[in-house]
């Protein structure tokens, strides 16, 4: 998809369709210039309704308000509707609608073009492509304000590199679990740093048992496919903070000897989601050049049965040198990260610390489907991450650490148990798990997003498809961009150990 920004007015651009924006149902506006066809298709001009004009080459599509997350999912779904309808080859849209002086709107509504344009039709014989290959963008009325060509194209800019990077994370999530194992999440990672500016680390199964990850290898033995840690690292000179992202990388979570029930099964591939994100994020810092210095890790492994398969009664002996009894071992990802976090934080010293899984089904019964839950000791990190997922339009919750559920992780045979002894509070406890392997250096900068809710949804939702969102992607990009604004570190440097 190709955008041009321009001070063209609207009437004068040709392209083969319209689309505007009815705000707060708002008929009356003077672009609204077809009330009445409208109102006879019944059009009433609520949230992400739509009502294409074929003759008259407009499609028109409601939002609550000018606000950013009311437009995004608004263009998207409009984008959406047009799959398929191939006619449709390029598309004026006026940004006349938003705040005189916010370019926040317009990067809205490139990120709706771009995420709603997304397909995923690799194992479709017949493709159903987004028509639309180029999009005219008015800035006519926004000229009059302070609105600079530059500060909008900025935002344009911006927008599509944080809505691609999406939909990069979104294709390597879709990929079937046999399309993708962990030597492609390696491959993918590899690729990703020759065509950007980033560095690559690959630790194989020989790398990982001299690192001594106990946990990450247990967890990975049944598989024929082995695990691999991935490192990417983008190192600008003189960067304002240094941000480690750690993600759970799961390319098929059968649950192990502790076996899923069937339905509970399917999805599963969606369980590396996280370390998709990573991947995604990376992606984007690159092609900001943002001046910070982001590690990426991706835990990449798979959860199968077997001979050879870990089981419940099982001891491990993490990297940290902690011993956790396994007695589920369902409970994987936290296996899993543990190591990652102990690897990450051996070789980086940062100033802050974020990790991204599909960790519990609790998290989603806990706050629904569409919400990602944010964890950490840090309240001031973790409202960071709330605000970051906020301006990027996506769903986010804090979930509060108590000491109560701390003590349900107790193990009578080893230092820890890798589930809790309640059936209560499992995102929670989760998170509480993860935290006993963050290190007294990173325990206030660090917060957990287990995205097992948003991450995959089997039916479209806003902005999001069908199956894989990219969740966490936006929202991180958000906040290394903050970052890069200024107000960087928190407290001491980090440094590249
Ligand atoms: N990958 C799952 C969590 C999950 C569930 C992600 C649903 C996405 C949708 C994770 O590894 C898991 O199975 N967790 C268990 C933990 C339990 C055994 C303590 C769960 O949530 O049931
Ligand atoms: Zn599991
Ligand atoms: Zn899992």
């Amino acid at each position: 998809m190709n955008f041009q920004l321009t001070n063209t007015p609207l009437s004068e651009i040709k392209a083969d369709l319209e689309i505007i924006l009815v705000i707060k149902q708002n008929l009356d506006h003077p672009f609204v210039q077809d009330k009445k066809l409208l109102k006879k298709a019944g059009f009433s001009g609520t949230q992400d309704e739509t009502c294409l004009l074929i003759e008259k080459n407009r499609l028109y599509v409601g939002a609550g308000s000018l606000k950013g997350n009311d437009i995004r999912p608004a263009v998207a779904v409009a984008i959406r509707s047009l799959l398929g309808k191939k006619s449709y080859k390029s598309m004026k849209l006026g940004t006349y609608l938003s705040h005189p002086r916010c370019t926040a709107t317009l990067r809205a509504m490139v990120e709706g073009m771009v995420l709603g344009s997304y397909t995923f039709d690799t194992y479709k014989s017949k493709k159903s492509k987004c028509p639309v290959k180029k999009v005219i963008l008015s800035l006519e009325g926004y000229t009059k304000h302070e609105v600079s060509l530059e500060s909008a194209s900025r935002a344009l800019h911006n927008g599509e590199i944080a809505a691609n990077a999406t939909n990069f994370t979104r294709d390597i999530v879709n990929t079937t679990p046999e399309d993708c194992t962990p030597e492609t999440l390696a491959k993918i990672a590899k690729k990703l740093s020759k065509q950007h500016t980033l560095t690559c680390n690959i630790l194989t199964p020989k790398a990982l048992k001299k690192e001594k990850m106990g946990s990450l290898l247990a967890v990975a033995r049944a598989s024929r496919h082995k695990p691999r840690v991935i490192h990417l690292t983008h190192a600008p000179k003189n960067p304002k903070a240094v941000v480690t992202l750690v993600g759970k990388g799961l390319t098929y979570d059968s649950g192990g000897l502790s076996l899923k029930p069937a339905d509970y099964m399917v999805t599963m591939k969606s369980d590396k989601s996280g370390g998709s994100a990573v991947l995604g994020i990376m992606k984007a810092v690159a092609e900001m050049n943002l001046p910070i210095e982001v590690h990426g890790f991706v835990g990449a492994v798979e959860n199968m049965i077997g001979g050879d398969a870990y089981k419940p009664d099982d001891v491990l002996t993490s990297k940290s040198g902690k011993t956790i009894e396994v007695r589920n071992t369902d409970a994987e990802g936290r296996l899993v990260l543990a190591d990652v976090l102990s690897y990450a934080q051996q070789e980086v010293q940062a100033d802050y610390l974020f990790d991204f899984a599909t960790l519990t089904g609790a998290c989603v019964v806990g706050v629904g489907q569409y919400t990602s839950g944010v964890m950490g000791n840090s309240p001031k990190v973790v409202e960071k991450v709330l605000e970051s997922a906020d301006n990027a339009g996506e769903l986010a919750t804090a979930l509060h650490f108590n000491r109560y559920l701390e003590k349900t992780l107790k193990s009578e045979i080893a230092d820890i148990c890798n589930i809790s002894s309640t059936r209560y509070g499992g995102a929670i406890t989760a998170g509480l798990f993860l935290s006993e392997f963050i290190d007294t250096t990173h325990k206030n900068r660090w917060a957990h997003i287990d995205i097992a809710g948003p991450a995959f949804v089997e039916s479209a939702w806003g902005e999001n498809p069908h199956g894989a969102s990219g969740a966490g992607v936006r929202t991180m990009v958000r906040t290394l961009e903050k970052l890069s604004r200024g107000a960087g570190h928190n407290g001491v440097h980090g440094t590249r150990k």
